[in-house]
């Protein structure tokens, strides 16, 4: 096999830089060992999110110069639009600032207390959304996709026997059914073209509509072309199409698979949803031509969906964060498998069996990465999910580390430097010590919390 260039050259740059082991021994105790108070200047290579953190292209650069800054009626929007419905022909496309205000609208809408919204997997701002109007977010992924070492193409897929039996049993209160692609928060693991499809035809037989959170489509469609039988000679784009096509709306964060630093969408074909969920824009987003966003935004989430299909584009993408995956599970280095579209999800309480697992081993790791490299990466674990609705404390189901990676930042090499530093790490690892909570919020508390080692 060749070697995974990036299919790019650079053009401008942005320096690094670079701090001495001592000086960030240093920051992160000033940070409270909290990789969310650390400064992102103080940061070497920064795996917090692949979230609005894309390289825009030249072509994107250039659009954003034809940005019409128009109230009403900006080209920019149509322009946006076209782009949009290239790929996802729903009829209504309806722009926000970001996912999040593409969910809030859609639950305003459709949730409600005793209202039921199942989902492979909802991420922490859907469910949030959901669970703000009193309504119950419900995951229905398939056990094979909790399974951290089961090697499976498809580890996103709904259960469908689930889903049919929260249909049939509380059906009157579902008022939407959907699925998270790819489902970012077990691994960044794809849907399945078949799994969509009968999704779709239950959404039919119970007559609810289908609605993608959409935010990696691409890559989940690049791992269709790759592992779905049928679809290998497919162009992405066609993939895309299809996977859309058995949907009936969408809630899209143009900040993934949009290589925008800004934006999102709500789409939806239903025309009554659709006057509801703009009315409710108005008050909260703006005018539906803009949505919160500046025409210049509009314009490079238009140029960013026509990249985002590159066939060489996703195969350099899959390839780099497969490559990572791979180099640290031959060094022995436990992660989520197989490794997803856009992040590695270090398993650090199997890799810290040392440190208690009310000690937070995955604070511990991520606080490491940042002193042994200046890698930022972020606990998703005890810390984030540990404290319950009664006050009381318990282990999450995994402590895990996720390493994000930014579309287009980082070169071969940067990720060669990160290997280096886990080889180093792994070295003292039964070194490494667990950490105590000095001070917590009530909600969220993962990005506030002050701890101190232990
Ligand atoms: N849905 C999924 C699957 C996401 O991963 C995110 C964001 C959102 C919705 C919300 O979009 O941030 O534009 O409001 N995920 C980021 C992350 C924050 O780091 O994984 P947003």
């Amino acid at each position: 096999m060749k070697t995974i260039f990036e299919p790019f050259r650079i053009k401008s740059v942005e320096p690094l830089r670079v701090t001495t082991h001592e000086e960030r021994n240093k920051l992160i105790a000033q940070a409270h060992y909290n990789t969310f108070n650390l400064r992102s200047a103080d940061v070497l290579i920064d795996f917090l999110t692949d979230s609005g953190t894309s390289a825009m292209s030249t072509r994107q650069w250039a659009a954003m110069m034809l940005g019409d800054e128009s109230y009403a009626g900006s080209p920019s929007f149509f322009r946006f639009e076209a782009a949009v419905q290239e790929l996802m022909p729903f009829k209504h496309v309806i722009p926000t600032h970001q996912g999040r205000a593409a969910e809030k609208i859609l639950f305003t809408i459709c949730g409600g207390d005793g209202i039921i919204v199942p989902n492979n997997t909802h991420f922490d701002t859907t469910r949030a959304n959901v669970e703000a109007t009193g309504a119950e977010a419900v995951d229905l992924l398939r056990e094979e996709g909790k399974d951290p070492e089961l090697e499976a193409p498809f580890k996103g897929d709904i259960d469908l026997e689930q889903l049919e039996s929260c249909l049939r049993r509380d059906g009157d209160r579902v008022p939407i059914v959907m699925l998270t692609v790819t489902n970012n928060s077990w691994g960044g693991q794809p849907v399945s073209m078949a799994n969509i499809r009968a999704t779709k035809a239950l959404c039919d037989k119970y007559a609810k509509p289908l609605i993608l959170d959409a935010c990696r489509f691409a890559e989940n469609a690049y791992f269709i072309k790759l592992r779905e039988p049928g679809y290998e000679n497919k162009s992405v784009k066609e993939i895309v199409q299809e996977m859309f096509s058995h949907a009936d709306g969408m809630t899209m964060s143009a900040k993934k698979d949009a290589f925008a630093n800004i934006g999102g969408w709500l789409a939806l074909n239903d025309d009554e949803m659709a006057t509801q969920a703009r009315n409710i824009l108005i008050l909260t987003e703006g005018f539906p031509t803009y949505g919160g966003l500046a025409g210049r935004d509009l314009e490079a989430i238009a140029v960013g969906l026509e990249e985002v299909v590159d066939e060489d584009y996703l195969e350099y993408r899959i390839r780099s964060t497969e490559y990572l995956g791979k180099a640290l599970i031959d060094m022995g280095v436990p992660i989520l498998r197989p490794v997803g579209g856009h992040a590695i999800y270090v398993d650090a309480r199997s890799m810290l069996p040392h440190i208690p697992v009310m000690e937070y081993p995955g604070q511990s790791l991520a606080v490491e990465l940042y002193r042994v490299g200046g890698i930022r990466a972020c606990e998703i674990g005890t810390v984030m999910f540990g404290r319950q609705p009664d006050g009381s404390e318990k282990p999450a189901a995994m402590d895990l580390v996720r390493m994000a990676i930014p579309r287009r930042v980082y070169t071969q090499s940067h990720i060669d430097y990160v290997i280096e530093c886990f080889a180093e790490l792994q070295q003292y690892k039964e070194q490494l010590r667990g950490l105590r909570i000095t001070w917590e919020s009530p909600a969220l508390r993962h990005f506030t919390a002050k701890f101190e080692m232990l």
